[in-house]
């Protein structure tokens, strides 16, 4: 027989920034990070995974139509040889099972957003390897416990797992066992939360997150700070921010961490830079809507890449989004979007 499992997983889009491991082994952050994870209907991976004894030796993996080489993936590896070893240990424990463990894994997955454009689609890409295959191998192991296998495929992976508002505590213990996310609030707590993503390019990103995040880690002196003591102190006040459905708070700790990253890659060395000319339009655009209406109802924020995100509240969707369509997409070069993204909530 051929034994399959089908899932989706979300986008995530954080608001305080994964950024630096102090173990790259075991792919552990330096600092905790807080994300809002989008709406599946237009940005998602859909991954199935199957196994069979009719199957080639070695496990094939596909993404958007072609072959990966999982071999040099160490990534992959870690998460397919996790999630084995907790198959193994149902079967050991009941003979009735089938031996699924020792049969080859096919897993295939597709995105339908430009893969690599700096659009978390290794996050996605990552949960929903993870939760496809933990759904073959019918495992019993929560979202936050199958965190800490996603996030040895790409940290900020271990967010996609449930919807909402979610954390990834950074951890203590040197063997990553504590490195997990959990759900902060559901999505339904805050449910007028709306993100527009604005697509920039959608080329692959100049410098990878993990190349840019040693670099960063090495040679940045703000670095240091923004780890010992600007971090902290956002996670606790945007968790209070969302707690309180208090929008302007959220709105400026989400622009502030978007701002601080960026510059510790400017103060890397060499530089690192993500944002272009029409990402800083998308900033300078923000603050004027917000000064204009004399209250914060947008807020900005971008990953490894030019693209940007911008959260709003339903209420004001005609305003931001409006605006930033009829503003942005009329003036600048190399527009790939914009396109509308809802939260979680709506599936
Ligand atoms: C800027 O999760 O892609 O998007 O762990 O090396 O795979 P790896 O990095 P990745 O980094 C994401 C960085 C970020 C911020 C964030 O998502 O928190």
């Amino acid at each position: 027989p051929v034994y399959r499992a089908t899932t989706t997983a979300p986008v995530n889009i954080a608001v305080i920034k994964y950024w630096g491991k102090r173990d790259v082994t075991l792919n552990l952050p330096t600092n905790p990070s807080l994300s809002v994870t989008l709406s599946q209907r237009s940005l998602r991976t859909l991954t199935t995974a199957s196994c069979s004894a009719k199957f080639p030796k070695d496990d094939t993996l596909s993404l958007n139509g072609k072959p990966q080489d999982i071999s040099s993936s160490k990534r992959t590896l870690a998460c397919l040889s996790n999630l084995r070893s907790l198959r193994q240990q149902l079967e050991a424990a009941d003979s009735s099972l089938p031996k699924l463990s020792v049969l080859s894994l096919r897993i295939v997955s597709e995105n339908n957003f430009p893969t690599a454009a700096g659009l978390a689609s290794s996050a996605a890409g990552f949960a929903a390897l993870v939760r496809a295959v933990a759904d073959l191998y019918q495992l019993p192991q929560s979202a936050t416990e199958l965190s800490r296998i996603a996030r040895q495929g790409s940290g900020s992976a271990c967010r996609s797992l449930m919807g909402g508002y979610v954390a990834w505590r950074s951890g203590d213990l040197a063997d990553g066992s504590d490195s997990l996310a959990e759900e902060v609030a559901p999505a339904s707590h805050w449910p007028e939360m709306r993100a527009l993503i604005l697509v920039v390019s959608a080329e692959k990103k100049d410098v990878p997150s993990t190349e840019g995040m040693q670099t960063t880690v090495g040679t940045s002196e703000l670095f240091a700070r923004r780890v010992e003591s600007v971090v902290p102190e956002r996670m606790a006040a945007i968790e209070a921010a969302i707690r309180d459905r208090d929008f302007p708070k959220f709105a400026e700790i989400t622009m502030r961490d978007s701002n601080t990253f960026h510059a510790t890659c400017l103060d890397s060395w060499p530089p690192i830079f993500y944002m272009n000319d029409v990402s800083r339009a998308a900033v300078r655009l923000v603050h004027d809507i917000n000064s204009a209406v004399g209250r914060t109802v947008c807020a900005y924020t971008f990953d490894a890449g030019p693209n940007a995100v911008i959260y709003y509240e339903e209420k004001d969707s005609a305003l931001v989004a409006g605006t930033a369509k009829a503003i942005l997409g009329s003036n600048t070069e190399g527009w790939g979007g914009p396109f509308y993204e809802t939260l979680a909530n709506v599936t």
